[in-house]
């Protein structure tokens, strides 16, 4: 069976592995455009905005990179191994280049907008460079490109959620979607660049969020995960009747379309997560019990200097109202990140610790990455040398894999619902969907089809992954 997946950190963030678009849309059209994309799944989500508006306008996607007219790689900027990946990808297109000189190379995302022209005048990479809120100037930035060398447009916009623009699904198993209900970050946590290639924080209108999910629920789809960096600041006035909606209201509206339409959402900021949340999700049992609530340290002298506003204190109050509200099966999961500056053993040990208080179901975990132009940059010396950083990063995933076989140990025995996703990576004999609290099920194929719900019981277990039995069809049937 599968050894899955606490490992596999960047991986299961999709940080570093590329996302092709696969499918040939408008190929009738004359231009082509491979899209290839990287980062977080609201990037993700991103690339599915892009291709809506490059359809619209007459052009075609293709998977084949050597019939492309233009090459768009949707970028991260998030820790620097995630740019020099982007680099040496777009130095790898210099060949493709000079055999076919009219082929325009692109690039989109946070890469794009950190580094604005320079990737075009110094390095003389890409022809094409567009920030996360100019994707709809990106036609005009193409035909642009017939006549001058090279086109670029990084403004940030206080207003642009790409609300009204119905993305098409590249990579879906017509089963699980992500919907993104807001942009950008106020936060400015002092190791992050995202407030700086995302712009300031704005909610989508809510309207327009209920009539995706709704429109993706007729489509088939039986799980919508609501993104934005900070969802528990999600605010719309609604321009009808100038009612505020929170993010609870939010999510109490989604549940409400569909008992059958599950409901997951990410990021949770622990500032900000609110007990109303909490009982909004415990009312509705279509909303999976899962939250993910990212730490970033332990210890308070850090989180301090990360900027987070939060003490240990305060995190572990929140895990207890969650603990209290949703009850223990209630999945949790972090964000670590290990050797920020000036962090030491105690301060590491005070994150192990924290670990071991809260008994995290699954992680992501970094090593801290400087980031050019950040708080952290401009004021603080990236003083933690690279093995120390490793060495503390790989304590942490030790500790977290421990804890994942625990947590997964504790259902061994029990029935879970689950929605069927589709075939198992390693095996078409086999299905796999996610529980509640977000765990991966793989299990033997009975009858069921793709977007059924299904009780199966859990015989055994990896640390990344739960194993187990059909036990019935369709909620009993
Ligand atoms: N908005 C989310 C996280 C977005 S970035 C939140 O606040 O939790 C995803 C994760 O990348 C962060 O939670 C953090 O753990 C990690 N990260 C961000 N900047 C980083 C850096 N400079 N070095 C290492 N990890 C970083
Ligand atoms: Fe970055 Fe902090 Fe905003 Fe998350 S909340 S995106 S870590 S600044
Ligand atoms: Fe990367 Fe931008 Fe997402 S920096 S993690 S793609 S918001």
């Amino acid at each position: 069976m599968q050894e899955l997946k606490v490992l596999s950190v960047e991986e299961k963030l999709n940080l570093d592995i590329p996302r092709i678009s696969k499918e040939v849309l408008g190929a009738e059209f004359q231009k082509k455009v491979y899209l290839e994309s990287y980062g977080c799944q609201m990037n993700f989500a991103d690339s599915e905005v892009v291709t809506s508006i490059l359809i619209n306008h007459g052009y075609g996607t293709t998977s084949n990179i050597n019939e492309a007219d233009a090459i768009l790689l949707n970028t991260c900027a998030i820790r620097d191994n995630a740019e020099l990946k982007i680099r040496n990808r777009l130095k790898g297109f210099t060949e493709l280049k000079k055999k076919n000189p009219s082929l325009t190379i692109g690039i989109l995302g946070c890469m794009a907008e950190r580094l604005k022209i320079k990737l075009i005048e110094e390095e003389k990479l890409v022809d094409l460079v567009a920030g996360p809120d100019s994707y709809r100037d990106i036609p005009n930035l193409l035909s642009k490109l017939e006549f001058e060398e090279k086109a670029i447009n990084v403004f940030l916009s206080k207003e642009e959620t790409y609300g009204d623009i119905e993305p098409v699904r590249l990579h879906s198993n017509g089963v699980t979607a992500f919907v993104s209900i807001m942009r950008g970050c106020d936060n400015m946590c002092s190791f992050c660049v995202v407030p700086f290639t995302r712009g300031r924080e704005r909610s989508r209108d809510t309207a327009s969020i209920l009539h995706e999910c709704n429109t993706l629920f007729n489509q088939g789809y039986r799980e919508v995960t609501l993104l934005g960096q900070n969802v528990d600041s999600y605010k719309y006035t609604s321009e009808e009747n100038s009612e505020v909606i929170n993010f609870a209201s939010l999510l109490e509206q989604v549940a409400l379309l569909n008992p059958l339409l599950r409901v997951r959402f990410s990021t949770s900021h622990p500032k900000d997560i609110t007990d109303e949340v909490l009982f909004v999700m415990s009312r509705y049992s279509n909303i999976c019990k899962n939250i993910h609530l990212p730490a970033q340290s332990g210890s308070n002298r850090i989180l301090k200097l990360m900027n987070r506003t939060y003490t240990r204190e305060w995190y572990l109050d929140r895990i207890n109202s969650i603990r209290t509200i949703l009850g223990p099966d209630c999945g949790i999961s972090h964000d670590m990140i290990a050797g920020f500056c000036t962090e030491n053993e105690a301060d590491h040990q005070d994150t192990l610790s924290l670990m071991d208080d809260v008994v995290y179901d699954f992680g992501y975990m970094f090593t801290y990455s400087e980031r050019p132009g950040t708080p952290a940059e401009k004021k603080f010396k990236d003083d933690i040398e690279e093995s120390i950083k490793q060495r503390r990063l790989a304590e942490i995933i030790a500790k977290q894999r421990l804890h994942s076989g625990i947590k997964n140990n504790l259902l061994v025995g029990t029935i879970q619902r689950v929605l069927v996703e589709g075939d198992s990576k390693k095996s078409d004999a086999h299905h796999y969907g996610k529980c509640d609290s977000g765990k991966v099920v793989v299990f033997k194929k009975v009858k069921e089809q793709k977007g059924e719900y299904v009780h199966v019981r859990i015989t055994h277990c990896t640390t990344g992954t739960l194993i187990g039995e059909l036990e019935s069809l369709q909620d009993g049937k």
